[in-house]
C-alpha cells in the first residue's frame, strides 16, 4: 500500500481525500512539479524547488520559500516509506489554493493551500532512449504563461491524446510557425551542426532537464542557438530529441510517419543522453 503526503500528513494513498471545493478541481487552481530519484537522492532539488516558488509567486499562491524547502524532507520520507531508495523512482508534488466556496476571484486569505505529494517507482524505458520514438506536430493552442507549471494541463492532455492516437510518443508543438516544445517535454533540433531550441520564455516550460543538457552542451563544447526552429526546417532537420524529467534525452525518429535524419537516433542526442546519465550518477554518488 503506498503512503501518500497530504497537507502534513503521511497516510495511505486509499485515505487522501480532498474537498470538492478544492480549487484544483474547480478551477485548475495549482502548480505542481516532478522531480526524479536516483538512489534514493533527488535529482537537481534545489531548481525544482526555485520553479516551484516562482510558479506559486505567478498564481499568488501564498506558500513560503521554507514551506517549499520541507517538501524535500518530505519526498525523501515518502522515498523511504515507499521503499523506493534503490533504483530509480519519481515524486510528484502538488499545490493548490486550496478549498472555498466557488468563486473565480482569490478565496478568504485564511484559505490554506492544499499540498499533496506522492512518491512512484520510475522504470526508465531504455528501448524508448535507444531506438527514439515517434512524435507529430500539433497546434500550440496552450495559453501565454506556458512557463508556468500549472495543472491545468488541458492543452497537453489533448496534443497527447492525439499523438498516442497516432501511435507516437509525444507532441511536437507549433505557434505561429515555429516549434515551441513537446507536450511534456521540451524539444532541441540538430541543423548543420548546431543545436537549436526555443529560447526560454512565456511560451515554454523552463524545463529543469533543458537546463542541465544546455550546460552539458556548453561542457561538451557543442554549438546551440536558441532560435526557434520553424515549421518549414522542421521537415529536413538532422537530429530531434526530447528532453524532461522522465524522458531524460530522447531522440524523435519519425516525425508525422517521416524519418527524421536518417530515421535512426543521432550521434548529437546519444551523446546527450549519456552525459545526462553520467550527471544523474555522479551527483548521486557525490552526495553519498
Ligand atoms: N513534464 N515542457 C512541458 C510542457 C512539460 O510538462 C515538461 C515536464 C517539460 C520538461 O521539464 P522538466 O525537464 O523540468 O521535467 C517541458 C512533466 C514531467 C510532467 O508533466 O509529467
Amino acid at each position: 500500500m503506498s503512503t501518500v503526503y497530504l497537507n502534513g500528513e503521511f497516510i495511505p494513498k486509499e485515505r487522501a481525500m480532498i474537498s470538492v471545493d478544492d480549487r484544483g478541481f474547480i478551477f485548475g487552481d495549482g502548480i505542481y512539479e516532478v522531480v526524479r530519484v536516483v538512489e534514493g537522492r533527488i535529482f537537481e532539488w534545489g531548481p525544482h524547488a526555485e520553479r516551484l516558488v516562482r510558479g506559486l509567486a505567478g498564481l499568488r499562491i501564498a506558500l513560503g520559500t521554507r514551506d517549499v524547502s520541507s517538501l524535500k524532507d518530505v519526498s525523501e520520507r515518502l522515498v523511504r516509506d515507499n521503499g523506493l531508495t534503490e533504483g530509480e523512482a519519481t515524486v510528484y508534488l502538488q499545490v493548490t489554493r486550496g478549498a472555498a466556496l466557488r468563486t473565480h476571484h482569490f478565496p478568504p486569505p485564511d484559505t490554506a493551500p492544499t499540498v499533496y505529494a506522492i512518491a512512484t517507482r520510475f522504470v526508465v524505458p531504455l528501448a524508448q532512449r535507444e531506438n527514439g520514438v515517434a512524435a507529430i506536430t500539433f497546434p500550440d493552442f496552450r495559453w501565454a504563461r506556458c512557463d508556468l507549471k500549472t495543472v491545468n494541463l488541458l492543452g497537453a492532455v489533448l496534443a497527447r491524446q492525439a499523438a498516442a492516437e497516432a501511435g507516437a510518443y509525444e507532441a511536437i508543438l507549433l505557434r505561429d510557425g515555429v516549434m515551441t516544445e513537446g507536450a511534456a517535454t521540451n524539444a532541441f533540433a540538430v541543423i548543420g551542426g548546431t543545436i537549436r531550441t526555443y529560447p526560454l520564455s512565456n511560451y515554454i516550460l523552463p524545463g529543469i532537464t533543458r537546463k542541465v543538457v544546455v550546460e552539458l552542451i556548453a561542457d561538451l563544447g557543442l554549438a546551440l542557438a536558441t532560435d526557434p526552429v520553424t515549421q518549414g526546417q522542421l521537415v529536413d532537420v538532422d537530429e530531434l530529441f526530447l528532453t524532461g524529467t522522465t524522458t531524460d534525452v530522447t531522440p524523435v525518429v519519425t516525425l508525422d510517419g517521416k524519418a527524421v535524419g536518417n530515421g535512426r537516433p543521432g550521434p548529437t542526442a546519444k551523446m546527450l543522453q549519456e552525459a545526462l546519465t553520467a550527471r544523474m550518477y555522479a551527483t548521486v554518488g557525490a552526495a553519498r
